[in-house]
């Protein structure tokens, strides 16, 4: 394995510098003090360079009414019309005042809720100063930042950020098995702190899943291993994946004991190790057809995969402002009808409290009250510094794949956009 930038590799069997006859020098055991080897990824905190498609909210918490969002450290007021939604900058350039207090006083606009400014929801100019009358002079030398909407899975996404240009297709954000097959899914939002790229870093984490989870109600049942060791490998559609080359169930640390959270009422397995490829067992077809080499990937701008052998979980992390993040996770299964209407019952019922509340807050709990850098990385941490890398890559485009051009057409099927998500 090629060695990362600020991971430490030294010593095979990871004890390093920390030999018994000598103290590890504390001022290098502080490590990197500042993320200077990813100076893209160190100035962005509220996003990505160039703009990009995120997911914000619930379609169906969006109506007439307007919505103020935070997003990359503005204000988006979101608004329906007829079925459609639009977002607009959530300013009124008059005196400041929030668009998304006001409301609709005629057809295809946004009127501000002091002084009645007008704003057509296409173009943000406008076109009516209803307190000076039909021949203010004013009128259409103002206009506010309007911003690409598309509803997809349920949800309201935005393309916004700070590149140039046209909005690509929302579909080139949404993971491929989500527009080829049918399915359902339920889904939590939650505005959390602590930052996008730490809740990114989390997410993708190699190290902490099975310490930090190994108390968690979800995890309550299944063994999880002590320590793996570990390979970051791009993988098709801009995703990059984690795969263990090894994974050790317990281990014996010299001078202290022997660490496993094996217990006799859990049971073996769990996703960490398990590949869910054709020959896993029990797993769901459309699974097996990804036939992906490992189970937890990650993408730009920010979204998290983990599958495993029947279900599909992703979350979004979205910046809201430098501390804050909307926190989207989605959890699907491909089945529909019937089965699908159970996966609902028992989303609803259990895995919405148990993994999108209990689990995932242990992920919140830790993302708030990291203070980092100073960091000093160890060998799992190759997960981090080659999302970090990623994202020193990120083209300016907003495409989460950004090879999607060059592509050998026979090698991806045609997208379909048929799937009949269910939201919540
Ligand atoms: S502040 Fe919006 S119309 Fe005056
Ligand atoms: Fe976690």
């Amino acid at each position: 394995m090629e060695p990362d930038p600020g991971v430490d590799t030294e010593g095979a069997d990871g004890n390093g510098a920390a030999a018994s006859d000598a103290l590890p020098d504390l001022k290098s055991s502080l490590g990197r003090e500042d993320w200077s080897t990813w100076p893209v990824y160190e100035a962005a905190a509220l996003g990505l360079p160039g703009s990009w498609w995120y997911p914000v909210m619930w379609s169906e918490e969006v109506g007439s009414r307007p919505v103020g969002v935070k997003l990359l450290g503005r204000n988006v007021a979101f608004v329906r019309e007829n079925g459609k939604v639009y977002a607009m900058a959530d300013r009124c350039p008059h005196r400041g005042v929030p668009l998304s207090l006001g409301n609709q006083q005629f057809p295809g606009t946004l009127s501000c809720a002091y002084h009645g400014w007008t704003y057509d929801l296409e173009t943000g100019v406008m076109v009516a100063a209803i307190t000076d009358g039909p021949d203010s002079p004013i009128c259409g030398k103002v206009r506010v930042e309007t911003y690409p909407v598309a509803e997809r899975l349920g949800l309201v996404w935005i393309f916004i950020g700070d590149g140039k240009g046209s909005a690509p297709p929302v579909e080139t954000a949404i993971p491929r098995e989500l527009l080829e097959n049918d399915f359902s899914m339920g889904g939590r939002i939650d505005v959390r702190g602590g930052g996008w790229r730490f809740a990114a870093e989390n997410g993708f984490d190699e190290g902490h899943a099975k310490y930090l989870h190994r108390t968690s109600l979800w995890r309550m049942f299944k063994v999880m291993p002590t320590w793996t060791k570990t390979r970051v490998i791009p993988t098709d559609d801009g995703w990059i994946t984690r795969v263990q080359d090894e994974v050790h169930m317990d281990a014996t640390f010299p001078g202290l004991g022997t660490w496993t959270n094996k217990r006799w009422w859990k049971l073996g397995g769990n996703i960490i190790h398990t590949k869910p490829g054709k020959a896993a067992k029990k797993v769901d077809p459309v699974i097996a057809a990804m036939d992906v080499p490992g189970n937890q990937h990650i993408r730009l701008p920010g979204l998290l995969r983990i599958v495993h052998t029947r279900f599909i979980h992703y979350e979004w992390y979205v910046p809201a402002d430098e501390d804050l993040y909307r926190y989207i996770q989605v959890f699907v299964e491909f089945r529909t009808g019937t089965s699908g209407l159970l996966f609902k019952l028992r989303y609803l019922g259990a895995i919405r409290w148990l993994f999108h509340g209990q689990f995932t807050g242990q992920d919140g709990w830790m993302v708030n009250v990291m203070d980092a850098p100073p960091e000093r990385l160890y060998r799992p941490d190759v997960s981090i510094t080659r999302w970090r890398a990623l994202c020193e890559s990120a083209p300016p485009n907003g495409l989460a794949i950004p090879d999607e051009a060059d592509a050998e057409p026979e090698a991806k099927p045609e997208r379909k956009p048929r799937s009949r998500a269910r939201s919540r």
